[in-house]
């Protein structure tokens, strides 16, 4: 029964037909969304990616064929119509782009017909995401879904005009790489021809764009994807896809600026939000003791507050312990809240010691100006009023505090400020705060590692000013790292690139790498910064991310054609899946887990 397209050419996406062209002849195909017999007319609402267009048939004018044809049609069903357009017979449908017009049906064809969808293809369905997921190419038929596809394309496009336009060059860099550390978890693909050995799928191209510099490409972009091997998260996918770029002869302030401008750009030409320039700029250790995050969100307060000159020689445990042990005690103000029955703070002290906190300790400011906490005993009264004052606490409000050392502490109130911020609808979602942070510190301590690992990677340069500290003091030294953040998302991060090889091998010994160690890992880098290399730096954009915020999605799924979920496996196609023995073979590989499996399967 499916017709070809034999003869017919269609002449117009649904909504590009208006009343201007009424009386006109036109061809049409797509979806059906729906058909409605009403006897002798039928009405069907054809749909494409553009929007939905209301035909009409009846049989005196389209012929007992087609009119026949008209009646089989279900939703999703792929039709072509030849038809005339006119305007509404019956009521104008304010809802449509085109419900002023009709078509009226001279002929029709059915190209292919559909079974019934396991959920209706229309915006908002409150479908489950898995059974979405599982039929991606309906979901992704949802014109909610087709809106954030199509801007998504806009705002690449409209990123590759202007980073053309700013004189880069678009270069691809591959995706079959070496395996380097410092990163997150690679994924790796086995080599048939190298038995044993691996490449592993790029984090980013991160090597590669510095080369390009090396080779005097001046200014590079790529929107590339990238694999990491990490535990997902509603703004993390295993692969993702970044808006990476890399400049010559620059400094922290000249990526800023292009960036800036690329920010104001795409806004405008993708969303048409206005973004006055320049953005604001907070260094990395103020967004730590103002907001206990590096990347905060700065559409409400709930600053945080240190507290610890306050508390210091009181007689709470919890607190004078975190002082002793070189901590802090710092706290939140959550205006108006004193009344937060129990149980809810209960629920905050779980949600708090799932970010590392021991516990969270309260102060509420009762109407009558007394007190109700959790360590008011340990205190006296001029102890607690001086906490109070210091935490701009009154009369209504609660008081959260977390005692430990400072990074556990940022952690949990920088995750409760957000948490509460929106429990209790402080964030204007309409609003779009970017912010650069910057200074970040070159190096953190690892527990895990028992060493200084790159904040960033091994590749920043240090801030000039600090560098003398990196034998006394290495936790001290700043980097020349910036990453812009976007209503307390990450959206993109970069840094100024080290290209004396004196900086860069003293980096790699802070790091713990042997020379031989570091030329065996980043050789061919090294090797080519011997043969002159420009100072350069860059940015990677997540650019999942930016879509995402910019249609103001909840989870970076929705702006990814074909996502994975949380377990890093695909719904839809059932990746990752077993291969053939013989592909095992020919790559001399054998599987543990799976010989592991079978031997339980024969109850062995
Ligand atoms: P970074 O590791 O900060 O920097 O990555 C850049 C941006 O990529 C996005 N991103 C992700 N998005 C979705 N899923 C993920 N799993 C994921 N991981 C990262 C974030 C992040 O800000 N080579 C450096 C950039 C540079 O220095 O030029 C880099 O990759 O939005
Ligand atoms: P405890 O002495 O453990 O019963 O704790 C007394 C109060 O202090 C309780 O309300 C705990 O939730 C709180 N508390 C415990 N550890 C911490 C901490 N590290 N920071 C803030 N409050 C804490």
């Amino acid at each position: 029964m499916a017709e070809s397209m034999l003869g017919w050419k269609r002449t117009h996406r649904c909504t590009e037909l208006s009343i201007k062209n009424a009386g006109e002849e036109v061809t049409v195909m797509g979806w059906v969304q729906k058909q409605r017999n009403k006897g002798g007319i039928i009405f069907v609402d054809l749909r494409d990616r553009s929007g939905i267009l209301q035909v009409i048939f009846e049989e005196s004018d389209c012929g007992a064929g087609s009119f026949a044809k008209a009646e089989k049609m279900r939703s999703e069903f792929v039709i072509a119509v030849v038809g005339k357009v006119e305007k509404r017979s019956g009521a104008v449908n304010e809802n449509l782009a085109t419900g002023e017009i009709e078509i009226r049906a001279k002929q029709a064809r059915i190209l292919s017909e559909s079974e019934t969808p396991p959920f209706p293809v229309e915006a908002d369905s409150k479908t489950k995401e898995e059974l979405r997921l599982k039929y991606r190419y309906l979901d992704l038929r949802r014109p909610d879904i087709q809106q954030k596809m199509m801007l998504r394309s806009k705002i690449v496009s409209k990123m590759r005009d202007f980073m053309a336009e700013e004189g880069f060059l678009e270069i691809e860099t591959p995706v079959l790489c070496k395996s380097t550390p410092e990163g997150a978890r690679d994924y790796l693909v086995p080599s048939r021809v190298h038995p044993g050995n691996f490449y592993a799928l790029p984090q980013s191209p991160q090597l590669y764009k510095q080369l390009l510099m090396c080779s005097g490409y001046d200014r590079y972009f790529q929107i590339a994807k990238c694999f990491r091997d990490e535990d997902l998260r509603a703004d993390r996918q295993p692969e993702f896809t970044q808006a990476d770029m890399e400049l010559s002869f620059v400094d922290v302030e000249d990526v800023i600026e292009v960036n800036e401008r690329l920010i104001q750009y795409i806004c405008k030409e993708a969303i048409g939000l206005e973004v006055s320039l320049p953005l604001p700029r907070m260094t990395w250790k103020e967004a730590m003791e103002r907001f206990g995050s590096d990347k905060p969100d700065t559409r409400f307060g709930m600053e945080l507050v240190n507290v610890s000159d306050v508390v210091a020689g009181c007689g709470f445990g919890v607190f004078s312990a975190a002082l002793e042990n070189g901590g802090s005690v710092r706290g939140i103000n959550v205006k108006g809240q004193a009344a937060m029955p129990r149980k809810k703070i209960d629920a905050l002290v779980d949600f708090a010691k799932g970010y590392g906190a021991k516990g969270l300790a309260y102060l509420s400011v009762q109407e009558d100006g007394t007190y109700k906490s959790s360590f008011a005993k340990f205190m006296t009264p001029e102890q607690l009023t001086m906490l109070a004052d210091k935490m701009n606490g009154e009369k209504g409000d609660l008081l959260l505090f977390a005692a430990d050392k400072n990074d556990i502490v940022y952690n949990v109130l920088g995750a409760l400020r957000v948490e509460l911020g929106k429990q209790l609808g402080l964030i204007d979602e309409s609003i779009f705060h970017f912010l650069w942070v910057v200074e970040f510190p070159l190096l953190e301590w690892s527990e895990e590692e028992n060493r200084f690992m790159a904040k960033h990677h091994p590749f920043t340069m240090p801030m000039e000013e600090d560098w003398g500290y990196i034998d006394s003091d290495p936790g001290r030294v700043r980097a020349k790292a910036y990453d812009i953040v976007l209503n307390g998302v990450e959206l993109g991060g970069g840094s100024v690139r080290i290209h004396q090889n004196d900086i860069q091998e003293k980096m790699f010994e802070v790091l713990g790498f042997t020379k031989e160690k570091a030329w065996e890992q980043f050789g061919f880098l090294l090797n080519a910064f011997q043969y002159g290399v420009p100072p350069h730096a860059g940015l990677a954009y997540g650019l999942d991310r930016f879509v995402m915020l910019l249609v103001h999605a909840d989870n970076i799924r929705e702006v990814i054609a074909f996502p994975k979920i949380k377990d890093a496996s695909c719904l839809m196609t059932q990746a990752p899946g077993s291969v053939d023995d013989k592909q095992l073979a020919e790559l001399q590989i054998a599987v543990a887990k799976q010989e592991h499996a079978e031997a339980e399967e024969k109850g062995e």
